[in-house]
């Protein structure tokens, strides 16, 4: 039995039957509800839709795989923690950001059908954060209609096919082959690939973000390197905990774009050594955070064809990439 197919159940196991399926490099692949998940995945998707209790006050932080998810992890959590540590105590200075927010599906309800979820509320916070990469249709159902909050953080899909095929080399221990990154980017191209079609993916938040401002911000890993301060005040301002002007005179917004900064996240000691609890080390989640690499990597007939692609399917939305 292929790996990606332990614990699915015979109910998921009937419903993955009359699913459309494909694969690619890395396993059997199904499409429900307009996206393409590995069969141990989809379990989990189902599992949380079935049996995941809201509570009004969650916050759910949404992301394309290699978007800059640890990056906004870190910076809500340093933004819910903030003035109840000492800065030489902080949990993000203990804990890798994936450590103290989970995600739904491929951590907590990968594990369990029924995960115990007490711990995960932002320590002293009582709010709970959690994380997913499931499009905001499938995610919406799981939250049954509760007024959580839910960030998106969205990324160039070009940046974001570099990102992952280092993850995916390092921590496959794969040696970093052109024939590799050709079959990412063939995967991403067709939109059979995992959390794919990545259009479909970005459209479901950036049109929920229009429908439901005040309950779904959409942000962009470009805009917030660009405009750190004011992307940074826009989150803190949507998750309810602005700012205030005595935070903002002791330049508490420069403190934790400092904290949460790539170099800083990565020279900790945690983020040299530490695994998450999936078994991949934390250092691979650090790389460049460059917007712009992929130039160095794709050829221009291969960028051509990403931004043509990326272009047509976003055309009327509004929405550019
Ligand atoms: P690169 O591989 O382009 O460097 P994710 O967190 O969704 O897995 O995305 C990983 C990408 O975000 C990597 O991009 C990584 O370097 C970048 N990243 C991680 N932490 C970051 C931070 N604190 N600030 C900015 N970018 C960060």
């Amino acid at each position: 039995m292929n790996l990606r197919e332990d614990n699915v159940s015979e109910e998921t196991k009937k419903l993955i039957s009359s699913l459309p399926k494909d694969k690619d490099c890395r396993g059997k692949l199904c499409k429900y509800q307009g996206c393409w998940y590995y069969y141990n995945t989809l379990q989990a998707v189902i599992s949380f839709q079935n049996n995941f209790q809201p509570q009004d006050t969650d916050i759910i932080l949404a992301s394309s795989p290699k978007s800059g998810t640890t990056w906004l992890k870190a910076l809500t959590v340093a933004l819910l923690e903030r003035s109840k540590h000492d800065p030489m105590n902080h949990p993000l200075l203990s804990d890798n950001p994936h450590g103290i927010v989970p995600f739904l599906e491929n951590n907590l309800y990968l594990k369990s059908s029924t995960p115990d979820l007490t711990k995960y509320s932002s320590s002293s916070s009582s709010r709970r954060v959690f994380a997913t990469h499931m499009p905001l249709h499938t995610l919406k159902e799981g939250l049954k209609g509760s007024p959580c909050k839910i960030v998106f953080m969205c990324r160039n899909a070009k940046d974001a096919l570099i990102s992952l095929w280092y993850f995916r080399c390092k921590y496959q221990k794969l040696e970093m082959t052109r024939g590799i990154l050709e079959s990412m980017f063939e995967s991403l191209c067709s939109g059979v690939s995992f959390y794919g079609p990545i259009w479909d993916h970005v459209l479901s938040y950036w049109r929920g973000s229009l429908e439901d401002p005040s309950h779904v911000l959409f942000m962009k890993y470009e805009e917030m390197k660009e405009e750190p301060c004011v992307h940074l005040k826009r989150l803190a301002e949507f998750l309810g905990c602005p700012f205030t002007e005595e935070e903002e005179e002791s330049r508490a917004v420069n403190k934790i774009l400092q904290l949460c900064s790539l170099r800083s996240l990565s020279d900790l000691e945690i983020n040299r050594t530490g695994k998450t609890s999936n078994g991949v080390d934390y250092k691979f989640y650090f790389r460049k955070g460059e917007v712009g690499d992929s130039k160095n990597h794709l050829t221009p007939e291969m960028e051509s064809k990403i931004d043509m692609i990326i272009e047509e399917k976003l055309k009327g939305s509004g929405l550019s990439l």
